[in-house]
């Protein structure tokens, strides 16, 4: 692992309510390696979403600086910002927003053809990219004809279909039962690996988030501790208490921010997965 591929630096979000300014993300910064699986954890209303929002510019920082693969986006135009996007960034949700009106295959064309490839070279490279999640059998299946890993799979295809440096993923196994989740995890893994990608998401799993490289745990849009995981001899017993616990912290005293440094492990494709 080594330089960074995305940086925040002092990040700020507000939002203007009628009741008032809601401070969601209160000065976060941390970056996301070359081939770096991030995870980012803290409970509902922590600011996750928001953070991810930010970093795919679908909404504005109030203060601070992103910078994504050497460039300040800062200050970018949202056209800009879209040009910019559409090569270096994808991004897949839980709810996956696959085009219901499209098939699989035409859904993973759709950004191909929207950053001025023609059809046929579309068609082809969405052919590939549907081999490369496992789902070219199914490429003209419409999305309501497919299981939900399945669908998900589509999404990473279609996000990955500019070859972006960062895929940003929000709970991208919550909709999924443990098997499916694995293999989703499985292939992110894999697109690290093979496709130089970084990942950054966020998730409720812990088991999920022990197959990260690093986890940032977040409590009321304060990055309050980053942990490194030591995969070979990671604890999901343990994991999983010390994310209730953090949980339970939420409603207390917030800590003050700290950074635990270990030697980071080689990655291992697998850790067990029952506790
Ligand atoms: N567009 C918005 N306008 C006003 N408030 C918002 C907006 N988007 C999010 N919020 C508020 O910001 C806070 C953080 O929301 P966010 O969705 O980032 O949380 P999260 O950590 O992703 O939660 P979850 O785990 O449930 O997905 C919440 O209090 C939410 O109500
Ligand atoms: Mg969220």
């Amino acid at each position: 692992m080594s330089s960074a591929v995305l940086e925040c630096k002092d990040v700020f979000k507000q939002y203007e309510l009628r009741s008032g300014p809601l401070e969601v993300l209160k000065g976060v910064s941390f970056d996301l390696k070359e081939n770096e699986l991030l995870a980012i954890v803290g409970i509902s209303g922590s600011g996750k979403t928001t953070l991810l929002n930010l970093l795919f510019g679908i909404d504005t920082m109030t203060k601070g600086q992103i910078e994504i693969d050497g460039n300040d986006v800062s200050n970018m135009s949202k056209d800009d910002f879209r040009l910019f996007r559409r090569d270096k960034i994808g991004m897949i949700f839980q709810e996956f927003y696959l085009l219901p009106s499209m098939t699989a295959i035409e859904n993973v064309m759709a950004p191909l053809i929207i950053s001025g490839k023609s059809e046929q070279l579309a068609l082809t490279k969405a052919y590939r990219l549907l081999e490369r999640v496992e789902m070219r059998p199914m490429a003209n299946k419409y999305p309501h004809q497919l299981s939900n890993g399945q669908k998900q799979r589509v999404a990473i295809a279609r996000a990955i279909a500019n070859s972006p440096k960062i895929l940003i993923c929000d709970e991208p196994t919550r909709a999924l039962d443990t098997t499916l989740g694995d293999e989703i995890m499985d292939l992110l893994e894999e697109l690290i690996e093979k496709e130089n990608i970084s990942v950054i998401m966020t998730t409720h799993d812990p088991e999920v988030a022990a197959r990260a490289d690093r986890v940032l745990i977040f409590r009321s849009g304060i990055l309050v501790e980053e942990k490194i995981v030591d995969k070979e001899f990671f604890d999901f017993r343990a994991a999983k208490e010390f994310y209730k616990d953090s949980e339970i912290a939420e409603n207390e005293t917030i800590a003050k921010p700290k950074t635990k440094k270990k030697a980071s492990t080689k990655k291992s494709k697998k850790t067990s997965k029952k506790s």
